[in-house]
């Protein structure tokens, strides 16, 4: 090793993902790409490992992890599928969607990435790097979104060495992640399944394979301590829902009608593309403005978790929304 202070970005080749799995094995942290965000790996057997996840990220300790699988069969190792989880691991597998699921009493798995529930959220992504990463390493990788709590999530290798600098041994560089947004968080309240966070997989989809989703309420049995406070924190001030331009303010457009000159999440109004550009957006308008003034999106489809976004990076820091 040479001293360099920058956090080594390495294309993920067969070689590096298999340098990737031996750092995991040493209890290393390793930032690969999912089809959602590139997430911080570690493995989530091994408690220091796990433990120096929530160090590097200043993640508050109350805030569980996901735990990524190669699909069910490694899933069910460490946690139990009611049948209405099953289904819907059958449906959207491997794929953005997390399910928060009871801990086998065996389990392996360190507790820290329960953070003191007896629950684990458990996710079998698609993107083909991280599904190597996971074979290659044979444990299951706790991974948060892999950026500094309160940050916007990386949906490019750069944007993991911006967050980290040399604080994590290797970055495997596999481009643009494609969907954007992080995956969509379930719970379950007896058998019915409850939206703990909008996300990759659209609320329709969802809704199409067990029947409407129950909101959580503060006080329920089934809460997200990471839903709980602003997040997603650029350092301008959001102003959402906007029509025009103020003083001062930059603009992140949507559609057609926006301003030809303005940053455009999708100039055809496709919500997937917006999605898609959202925080690489959020982090170029940042640099350049100290507020961004955010024109109205669509609910539907995508738009449920790019308006979550929007407005947990609208809110003051550290308040609830
Ligand atoms: O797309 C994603 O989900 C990305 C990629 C890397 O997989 N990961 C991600 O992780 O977004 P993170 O840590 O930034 O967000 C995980 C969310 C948090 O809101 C957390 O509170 C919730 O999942 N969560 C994790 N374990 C939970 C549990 N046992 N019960 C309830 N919520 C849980
Ligand atoms: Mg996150």
């Amino acid at each position: 090793m040479t001293g360099i202070l920058i956090s080594t970005i390495r294309q993920a080749d067969a070689v590096a993902i298999a340098d990737g799995a031996k750092l995991l094995h040493e209890g290393r942290l390793v930032a690969f790409p999912t089809e959602t965000v590139y997430g911080l790996g570690a493995d989530a057997t091994n408690g220091k490992a796990v433990a120096s996840i929530f160090a590097v990220k200043a993640r508050p300790r109350i805030n569980p992890l996901i735990v990524h699988v190669t699909g069910m069969a490694q899933a069910e190792e460490h946690v139990m599928f009611s049948p209405v989880a099953a289904v819907l691991a059958e449906a959207f597998w491997p794929g953005p969607l997390t399910l928060v699921l009871p801990r086998r009493p065996e389990t392996p798995l360190s507790l820290l990435v329960s953070a003191g529930l007896d629950t684990v959220a458990v996710r079998a992504p698609s993107h083909p790097v991280a599904r190597k990463l996971i074979a290659a390493a044979a444990v299951p990788l706790a991974a948060p979104s892999a950026n500094p709590s309160g940050t916007v999530s990386p949906t490019r290798a750069k944007h993991v060495a911006d967050g980290f600098g040399d604080r994590i041994d290797l970055i495997l560089d596999g481009g643009s992640a494609p969907i954007g947004v992080e995956s969509t968080v379930i719970g379950f309240d007896s058998n019915r399944a409850v939206m703990l966070r909008p996300g990759g997989v659209p609320r329709e989809a969802v809704e199409r394979v067990v029947g409407p989703l129950q909101t959580p309420s503060p006080d329920g049995p089934v809460t997200s301590p990471g839903q709980l406070s602003s997040h997603y924190a650029p350092r301008a001030r959001i102003r959402l829902d906007a029509h025009s331009v103020k003083d001062g303010e930059v603009l992140l457009g949507f559609g057609p009608s926006a301003p030809a000159e303005a940053l455009n999440l999708s100039p055809t109004g496709n919500l997937s593309e917006a999605a898609a550009n959202l925080f690489a957006m959020l982090r170029a308008l940042d640099a350049e403005a100290a507020a961004i003034a955010v024109m109205p999106i669509p609910t539907r489809g995508l738009g449920e978790a790019i308006n979550d976004r929007l407005r947990r990076a609208a809110a003051p820091r550290g308040t609830h929304v």
